[in-house]
């Protein structure tokens, strides 16, 4: 027997995910909840939904989604309200699933101790918390975490991750701030985001940091102790960062395994080095950066070998998924695919399918989530204390941790 789960928030994000937990092999149910009815009727009308979808199954209010017997409900509404919705449904007794971040606000103390709250609640009741952090299953962060594991990397001395997402990008974030706004739930954040201005709290792209930190925490399963960080303020006047001590920050952390990361988080630059959205770490015996792994083979000291280069494809460096999971989502994007044929996973580097895997496994099993809460409130911390630590002009600051899984 398969599971069930609400899918909850079904704007520009959430539409994309209905499909995958739909045709998911172990999902036997799917339940939609928007507060906007036409987002509801958008999805329920799409080819293949009239065959399973039970139009009992379709919500306006989060409330009584709870009130079923859903298994597990994917919160993909906007990110000022992840936490407080992940909370009520974790207390209602329903495993979660977030979009990313945790939850993003103004004031970086409440981000924390929202991230306290999530631990506490996941903790006491039982229930799974997973971050749908896209980076994690990017094809080189798996491949990086494979060579991890091996011990590949040696000792890890260096880590850079980035995101760099200028606010004119093909992907305008001026039109993804429109559209959030742009329903009911989008006017009432209006009148909570003057209470902030009114109080001068303001925020900044370290609020919403997990795609770059992702790639370097979870590859090398460690955790920032410290970070020094320095911002740069808009200059010429854009009302689109009217709310915003910072358009641009670069942090410096010192990691619990001893790795000094680099982390840039920017908004307002022309293009980037190489990819937006990357990573690159250096270890003693092996170093991956652009799709290129280096290694020395030194295991001891005068062990080390001439430096072997391994440029790679996407292919080489995804994990594989179950075959029957692939096949499904395999059809889901070409319903004439042959069973032998090659699955290109799609959507943010071709994360979403194993978004959707690892979450709906670990519902199955009962098992910690790989983007459990304790991890993503290590992204989370790092990025609220990179920004407190740019507006005191880089002074140096304890990364609080949230502890290790537990369940
Ligand atoms: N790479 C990534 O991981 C990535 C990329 C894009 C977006 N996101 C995240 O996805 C989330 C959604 O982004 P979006 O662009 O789709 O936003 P959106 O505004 O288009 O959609 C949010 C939806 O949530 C609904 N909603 C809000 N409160 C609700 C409630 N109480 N009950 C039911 N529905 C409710 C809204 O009506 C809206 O339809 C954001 O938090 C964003 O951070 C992540």
């Amino acid at each position: 027997m398969g599971i069930s789960i609400g899918l909850v928030g079904l704007g520009r994000f959430g539409q994309a995910f209905a499909d995958l937990f739909r045709v998911h092999p172990s999902v036997d149910r799917v339940m939609l909840c928007d507060r906007e009815a036409d987002r509801i009727q958008a999805i329920a009308g799409r080819p293949g939904w009239h065959e399973t979808f039970d139009p009992k199954d379709q919500f306006t209010r989060f409330d009584d989604l709870l009130a079923t017997d859903v298994d597990a409900v994917a919160v993909i509404t906007q990110p000022w309200l992840h936490a407080r919705q992940c909370v009520q449904a974790m207390e209602a007794g329903k495993h979660v699933y977030s979009a990313v971040p945790i939850v993003s606000l103004p004031d970086g103390d409440e981000i924390l101790e929202w991230c306290g709250r999530l631990v506490e609640v996941s903790e006491r009741t039982g229930q799974l918390y997973m971050l749908g952090e896209t980076s994690y299953y990017r094809p080189e962060t798996m491949f990086c975490r494979r060579k991890a594991r091996e011990g590949a990397f040696g000792d890890f001395v260096y880590g850079e991750g980035e995101y760099f997402h200028d606010v004119d990008a093909v992907c305008s974030l001026r039109e993804v701030r429109e559209q959030r706004l742009s329903s009911q739930a989008g006017h009432e954040w209006l009148k909570i985001r003057e209470r902030y201005r009114n109080e001068g709290i303001r925020s900044g792209p370290m609020h919403y940091p997990t795609h770059s930190v992702c790639g370097p925490v979870s590859v090398m399963n460690a955790r920032a102790e410290r970070v020094t960080a320095y911002g740069y303020s808009n200059r010429n006047g854009d009302p689109f960062f009217a709310d915003d001590a910072f358009s641009n920050v670069v942090a410096l952390f010192r990691m619990s395994n001893g790795a000094a990361v680099r982390i840039c988080e920017c908004r307002e630059v022309a293009g980037s080095f190489h990819q937006p959205e990357t990573f690159r770490l250096m270890g003693t015996r092996g170093t991956y950066a652009e799709r290129c792994w280096k290694d020395n083979f030194r295991t001891a000291a005068g062990t080390a070998k001439p430096l072997q280069e391994q440029v790679l494809t996407d292919e080489e460096m995804r994990d594989p998924l179950p075959s029957e999971v692939a096949l499904a989502f395999k059809r889901l994007q070409d319903p004439d695919a042959p069973e032998e044929s090659d699955f290109s996973p799609k959507g943010h580097g071709g994360a979403h399918p194993y978004l959707v895997h690892e979450f709906v496994d670990s519902v199955l099993k009962i098992r910690t989530p790989a983007i459990n809460v304790w991890e993503a409130a290590r992204y989370m911390a790092m990025g609220v204390m990179a920004h407190k630590s740019a507006l005191r002009d880089g002074e140096t600051l304890e990364v609080p941790d949230f502890g290790d899984p537990s369940l």
